[in-house]
C-alpha cells in the first residue's frame, strides 16, 4: 500500500482543470483511447498529431532528416506547453514524451493514465510500420524495459492495453479520479471472466464517489460496522456478523441470505463487503449466490485484504473439516481500498498483512521488492493454507500462517539466503518464523494430502530461487517437504529451550 502513492498534486483554488493523459509505449493504444473519448464526447488531443502539424512533415520524416535528439527537444517544450495550458479533456502522449523532466513537473497537476503492454504485444503492432524506432527487436525490448519503469513512476492509473472498447469501458472510472483525493491511483483489473476498477487512496471513502449504481446492502463485523458503516452510506441495510474467522460458516451464511431477504434486497440492488478478510470472503459469497448472484464491492479494512483477499474474485466460508473448502469465483465490481481505515488496525493485523506484502514483492521482484527490503517499518505461499489447517486454523491468522509457508517454500526452493533474510523481515514485526511444537508435523503432512492443489501422487509447489522468478507447479520430494516442515517445528524448539 505504501508503494502505491506517486499521486497528481492537489490544485490551487482557481486553478485549470486537470485532464485525463494517457501515456504508454508504442502500441500500446493510446489513439484508440483518444478516439474512445472522443466518442463519450470529451474533448481529446493527440500530442504527435499536433508536433506533425508543427514540424509540417511526419514524425518519421524528421527522425530521418534531423535525428531523435532534436525531435525530442522539440517534443518536451511542446508538449509541456499542451499540459500546461490543458483545462479539462483526454490527452495522448507520445511513447518518449514522459521522459522529459519538464514534461513530467507539467504532468503533476493531471490524471496519467498508464496504458500497460508487453513488449511483445507492442512489437506484434508496431512490426513494419513506418515507426523509427520500432524496426529492430532488439531495440525496441531494450526501450520497452528502459521506459515501462518511468511511466509506472509517472501514473495515476494503469489500465491493461486492448482494443478501443476497453478504454470505454474503463473510462468512467478513470474520470472518477478526477473527483478522488490526490495520490489516489487506480488499476484497471481485468481476468478472463470480468474486469473491475481498483482504487487505493487516503481518504476515498468520505469523497463520497460510489464506483456502482443501485441500492447497498452492506454486510460488515461488529467491529469495523461500528467504526466505519458511515463511510459507506447511504444504505438500504446492513447486516453484522462477529468478527473473526468463526463468522466464516454456511450457518452464517444461511443468516446473511435470511437477514438479505427480508430486508427486501433485490438482483439490481449490491452489496458492500466492509471488513477484512473474513467478511470479504463471506459477503462475497453470498453476492455469488444470493438471488443466482448480485454485484459486490470490496471496501478491504485490514491490511491483508487490502494488498490480497479483496482481489480476484475467490470468495468461500470453512468447514469444521477443512478451511475454505465451500466457495465460488465471484469478481467484484469494483474494490475500494481506503489506507487511512487502517489507522485502527491492531498491530498484530498489520503485521499479519504485512507478510502479504512480503510475499507480494518476493513474487514481484524488481522495485516492489527492493522497496520492501529496505522499508524502515510496514506503513510464493505454498504452504501457508496447509499450516493453518493443520493448526487447527485459529492458533495463526491467515497471515502468519502465510509467513510459515513462505520460509518452508524457500527452503524447498533451495535459497537459504533470502530464507533468512525473509525471516529477519518476518521477526522485526514480532511474526512467528517458527512452528507451535503442539502442530504436529504429520498434521501438516496430511493437511498436504488433502489440499486441493494435489494432483496425482505428488503435491505441487510454487518455488522461488530469486525474488521476482516464481516457479509454479514444482514437484517436491515427499521426504524435502518434511524436513522442510520438521525444520520450523525443530526452530521453534531450539528457541524456546
Ligand atoms: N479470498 C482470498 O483470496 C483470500 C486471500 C487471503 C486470505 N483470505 C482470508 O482472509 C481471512 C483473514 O482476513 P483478515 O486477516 O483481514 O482477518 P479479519 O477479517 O478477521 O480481520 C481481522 C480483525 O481485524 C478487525 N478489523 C478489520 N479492519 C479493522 C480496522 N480498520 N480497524 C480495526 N479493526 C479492524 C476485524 O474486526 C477482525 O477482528 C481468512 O479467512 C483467509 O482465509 C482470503
Amino acid at each position: 500500500v505504501a508503494a502505491l502513492n506517486a499521486g497528481h498534486t492537489a490544485p490551487e483554488p482557481g486553478a485549470r482543470r486537470p485532464a485525463l493523459v494517457f501515456i504508454g509505449f508504442m502500441g500500446a493504444g493510446k489513439t484508440a483511447a483518444a478516439a474512445a473519448a472522443r466518442e463519450a464526447g470529451i474533448e481529446a488531443i493527440e500530442a504527435d498529431e499536433l508536433l506533425e502539424g508543427e514540424l509540417g512533415m511526419s514524425i518519421a520524416a524528421f527522425f530521418g532528416r534531423r535525428g531523435e535528439e532534436e525531435f525530442r527537444s522539440l517534443e518536451a517544450a511542446e508538449v509541456a506547453e499542451l499540459l500546461e495550458r490543458a483545462e479539462g479533456g483526454v490527452i495522448a502522449l507520445g511513447g518518449g514524451a514522459g521522459c522529459s523532466e519538464r514534461v513530467q513537473r507539467a504532468l503533476a497537476r493531471h490524471v496519467v493514465v498508464w496504458l500497460e503492454v508487453s513488449a511483445e504485444e507492442a512489437w506484434r503492432r508496431v512490426e513494419g510500420s513506418d515507426r523509427p524506432l520500432a524496426r529492430d527487436r532488439h531495440r525496441f525490448e531494450v526501450l520497452h524495459a528502459e521506459r515501462e519503469p518511468v511511466y509506472a513512476q509517472l501514473a495515476d492509473a494503469a489500465v491493461p492495453s486492448g482494443d478501443r472498447e476497453t478504454v470505454s469501458r474503463a473510462l468512467p472510472a478513470l474520470r472518477a479520479l478526477l473527483d478522488l483525493p490526490p495520490g489516489t491511483r487506480m488499476t484497471w483489473a481485468r481476468s478472463e471472466s470480468g474486469e473491475y476498477p481498483v482504487y487505493v487512496g487516503n481518504g476515498i471513502l468520505p469523497a463520497g464517489r460510489w464506483p456502482v449504481e443501485g441500492r447497498r446492502f452492506c454486510v460488515t463485523d461488529a467491529t469495523v460496522g461500528r467504526l466505519y458503516a458511515g463511510l459507506v452510506e447511504p444504505l438500504a441495510g446492513s447486516v453484522d456478523v462477529e468478527p473473526g474467522e468463526r463468522a466464516k460458516t454456511l450457518a452464517q451464511v444461511e443468516r446473511v441470505l435470511r437477514e438479505l431477504a427480508r430486508l427486501g434486497m433485490s438482483r439490481d440492488d449490491h452489496l458492500v463487503a466492509l471488513g477484512g478478510g473474513v467478511v470479504g470472503d463471506l459477503a462475497g459469497f453470498c453476492a455469488s449466490t444470493y438471488q443466482r448472484g448480485v454485484r459486490v464491492v470490496q471496501v478491504p479494512t485490514t491490511l491483508l485484504a487490502q494488498v490480497d483477499s479483496a482481489y480476484g474474485g475467490k470468495t468461500g466460508v470453512d468447514l469444521p473439516e477443512a478451511k475454505n473448502y465451500v466457495g465460488a469465483y465471484h469478481l467484484p465490481s469494483a474494490v475500494l481500498a481506503d489506507t487511512a481505515i487502517l489507522a485502527t488496525l491492531p498491530r498484530e493485523e498489520v503485521a499479519a498483512g504485512w507478510v502479504e506484502v512480503v510475499k507480494t514483492a518476493l513474487i514481484a521482484g524488481g522495485g516492489l521488492w527492493r522497496r520492501v527490503r529496505t522499508m524502515e517499518r510496514p506503513d510464493p505461499a505454498a504452504l501457508g493454507d496447509v499450516i493453518e489447517a493443520a493448526g487447527d486454523y485459529r492458533r495463526y491468522r491467515h497471515g502468519e500462517a502465510v509467513g510459515l509457508g513462505l520460509l518452508a517454500a524457500l527452503r524447498l526452493s533451495g535459497a537459504d539466503e533470502l530464507r533468512a533474510e525473509v525471516a529477519e523481515l518476518l521477526h522485526r514485526e514480532g511474526l512467528p518464523t517458527a512452528l507451535d511444537p503442539a502442530v504436529e508435523t504429520e498434521a501438516v503432512l496430511e493437511a498436504i494430502e488433502r489440499d486441493k492443489k494435489r494432483s496425482g501422487d505428488a503435491v505441487r509447489f510454487v518455488l522461488l530461487e530469486r525474488p521476482g522468478e516464481p516457479v509454479p507447479g514444482q514437484r517436491v520430494e515427499p521426504e524435502a517437504v518434511r524436513a522442510a516442515v520438521a525444520e520450523l517445528v525443530s526452530a521453534e524448539r531450539a528457541r524456546a529451550g
